[in-house]
Order: C-alpha cells, then structure tokens, then sequence
C-alpha cells in the first residue's frame, strides 16, 4: 500500500539539505491543506509562508533555535482565528450561496447553528477549537507532502506569543497554532534519517469493545 510506505517513509526531519521544494509540490501541499474538512467549513485559519531570512531568524530564535526553520526550503506558520464575528459567518454563507447557486434565505437555519456554537465561546475557546481545525490540516499537508517525497516537521515547540509578535498577528486577530517545515533532508547529518520509528504496538493503541 503505497500510502503506508510514504507514511513510513516521513518522519519529523531535523537536518535539511539546501534543495529547494518546487512551486508545483508546494502548490499541492497548500492545495492539501485547503481541501481540510474543518469543523463547520469556516476554515478558522491563515497559513503564512514565511520567506524573509531576517523573519526566519526571528522564528528560529522563538523556536529554541530550531534550526529547520532557516534550514528548510519552505517555512509555513498556522495562524488560526482568535474571533468568529458576524461578518466572518456572513462571508461564509455568502461564499455557499455563491457556490452553490443557492439563496441565502434557505442558510439562516444553518447561520442560527454557527452563532449558536460560536456564541458560547470565550477567545480562548475559539484559538481552541480553531487550533483543532488546523492540527487536521498539518496532517494533511504531511500526508501530502510525504506521497510527493518532499520532507516535513511539524513544530509546537515555539513560544506563541514570540510569534505572534514577529508576525504582528494580534492585529489580524490571529494566533500562532503550529508551524510546518518543508524540504529534503540531510540524510548525511540528520542522526533521525535513518533511525527506526517508534510507534506503539497494535494492542496498546486499539481496542474492540
Ligand atoms: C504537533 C507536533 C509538534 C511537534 N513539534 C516538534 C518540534 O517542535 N520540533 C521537532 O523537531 N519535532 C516536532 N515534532 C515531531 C515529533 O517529535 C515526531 O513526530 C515524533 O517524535 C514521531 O516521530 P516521526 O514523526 O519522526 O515518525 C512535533 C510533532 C507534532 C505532531
């Protein structure tokens, strides 16, 4: 099964070669990462491809010098929404309707649930359960990235409120989530390119009840 030999295949690289990630495989890892179910459909998330070296200094050093991130080709922080407002929702039902061809009278039953469920939600709910929406995504950008043989890290370790300032994103009423790498490993100086993976035995992870 050619997906579980990509999956095998990926692991969390930590040394990166200086190749450079095409357009093209970018293109489908983005893509990926739009196509995401989320929670609603509201996509609670921006994806910023930081490409400014003076930037990446910065997020390395917000990221306990995590070399991967001036390392690797490509450089993708999961910013996700800090707010859901009325105008956000009407977008949304805008962007169904339009989609669809449908009429937005018959998506009022369907704004009524979304308020409903936001309207219970303090900021920090809200950066949780958007957080939530982008995590589904990073696996998805993984996943892709693996099939295409492009390498990949995802990364939390890194303070959020460092990052948010390099990006300035409290102003976008965003919050740093997660972070992803993309490259080509260093197989010659990553200790990890070769290592066996870890993952627990069957039993322990799945249960019949
Ligand atoms: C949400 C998340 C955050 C992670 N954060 C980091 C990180 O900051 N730096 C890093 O080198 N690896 C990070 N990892 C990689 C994990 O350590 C790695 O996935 C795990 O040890 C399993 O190994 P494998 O993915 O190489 O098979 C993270 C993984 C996940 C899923």
């Amino acid at each position: 099964m050619k997906l579980i030999e990509d999956l095998n295949w990926r692991y969390a690289t930590k040394k990166y070669s200086n190749q450079t990630v095409s357009d093209e495989n970018v293109a489908l890892i983005l893509e990926s990462i739009r196509l995401t179910a989320t929670s609603l459909g509201l996509q609670p998330f921006k994806i910023f491809q930081i490409d400014q070296p003076e930037l990446r200094m910065q997020l390395k050093s917000a990221a306990y010098n995590q070399s991967q991130l001036v390392d690797a080709s490509h450089v993708l922080v999961f910013a996700v929404w800090t707010q859901v407002t009325e105008e956000m929702i009407d977008d949304y039902l805008n962007l169904i309707a339009n989609t669809r061809g449908t009429s937005l009278d018959t998506l009022q039953g369907f704004k009524k649930s979304i308020s409903g469920f936001i309207g219970n939600k303090n900021q920090s709910d809200i950066i949780k359960w958007a957080s939530n929406q982008a995590y589904i995504a990073l696996g998805k950008a993984m996943t892709m990235a693996a099939t295409l043989r492009v390498d990949s890290t995802p990364m939390e370790g890194f303070d959020p409120a460092k990052v948010n300032e390099i990006l300035d994103l409290p102003t976008k009423n965003l919050h740093a989530a997660v972070i992803l790498t993309l490259g080509y490993r260093d197989a010659e100086i990553d200790p990890l390119a070769n290592a066996q993976k870890v993952r627990r035995p069957i039993h322990q992870i799945f249960e019949k009840i």
